[in-house]
């Protein structure tokens, strides 16, 4: 008997430890289990960081290109930073309306105001106005004008593209087509019809829309100092070939004063300015700054 319950102990003994032997080995399996899951989760986190943080960088890289600035360097002038800015669309300041380029017969600007300076007697209410963005520019031109004894005042401002089409059939049937299309823009081509464009006289009316009005002191002074006020001579003398038209005098258009002051600098006309807006437009597309 006594054998008989010394063997059933040791039998529970072994029985014992076998199964903290297995407990031992399961609690060992699930803890390198549970170590192998964590270690998988980190290593996934890690991936995922990584992936976030590249992003981040690639985020952060094109809102830096967007910003970057663009320069234009005409010969002979200062180099200036262009506004991030589609220059190709009409209401825009440094939109080019030319002999070659239309800004076609439909387009109306926004915002044409009355502005505050003088204008012509004989100036119809709709050919006075300006795009508002000119106004104050205009009324800062006239002022400096008067300080140094230019009084100066508008002849003609916005022409409706259907108000040109009157204006080129009278010049046409007066002095024929040919001579007509040298001094007036067909419907649709006219700077006119973008509310930037004036034409500016002295109020005693000397050599009112003529050749002769830079040869005044008013046409003089207009010439040497209108760029400082945004204002470009846009027809100038020698460049008839480029521009398409006589030299005007007497009319300007407002680009803002960086072009105008690089215009007046290198002495090119805007249609010879075009292509250089036209790279740094490319640049500011391809650096996303500009759709
Ligand atoms: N005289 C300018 C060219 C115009 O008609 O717009
Ligand atoms: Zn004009």
């Amino acid at each position: 008997m006594k054998v008989k319950g010394k063997s059933r102990r040791h039998r529970a003994g072994k029985l014992g430890i076998l199964c903290f032997g297995l407990v031992l080995a399961t609690a060992v399996a699930v803890s390198g289990y549970w170590a192998y899951q964590e270690g998988e989760i980190a290593e996934k986190q890690q991936q995922t960081d990584k992936i976030i943080k590249q992003a981040n960088a690639r985020l952060a890289a094109i809102e830096a290109k967007k910003k970057e600035p663009v320069y234009i360097t005409l010969p002979g002038a200062e180099k200036f930073q262009v506004p991030a800015e589609n220059y190709e669309e009409p209401n825009n300041i440094w939109t080019l309306v030319s002999k070659a380029r239309a800004i076609g017969v439909e387009y109306v600007p926004s915002e044409l105001v009355t502005p505050s300076v003088s204008s012509h007697p004989g100036t119809v209410a709709s050919e006075k106005k300006v795009r508002k963005i000119i106004d104050e520019p205009l009324t800062q031109l006239f002022a400096a004008a008067q300080k140094e004894g230019h009084s100066l005042m508008i002849g003609s401002a916005y022409r409706s593209a259907a108000y040109q089409e009157q204006l080129f059939a009278t010049y046409v049937s007066r002095v024929g087509y040919e001579q007509a299309d040298k001094y007036s823009a067909h419907p649709g081509f006219s700077e006119h019809q973008t509310g930037l464009a004036v034409d500016l006289s002295t109020t005693s009316q000397q050599c009112y829309l003529s050749e002769c009005f830079i040869g005044t002191a008013d046409g003089q002074w207009l010439a040497e100092n209108a760029y400082k006020f945004g204002f470009n001579l846009r027809y100038p003398k020698g460049k008839e070939a480029i521009t398409g038209y006589n030299f005007e005098p007497w009319h300007y258009r407002y680009v803002g004063v960086a072009l105008a002051t690089a215009l007046h600098e290198s002495g090119l006309t805007l249609d010879e300015a075009w292509p250089y807006m036209e790279t740094a437009l490319q640049t500011l597309r391809s650096n996303r700054a500009v759709q």
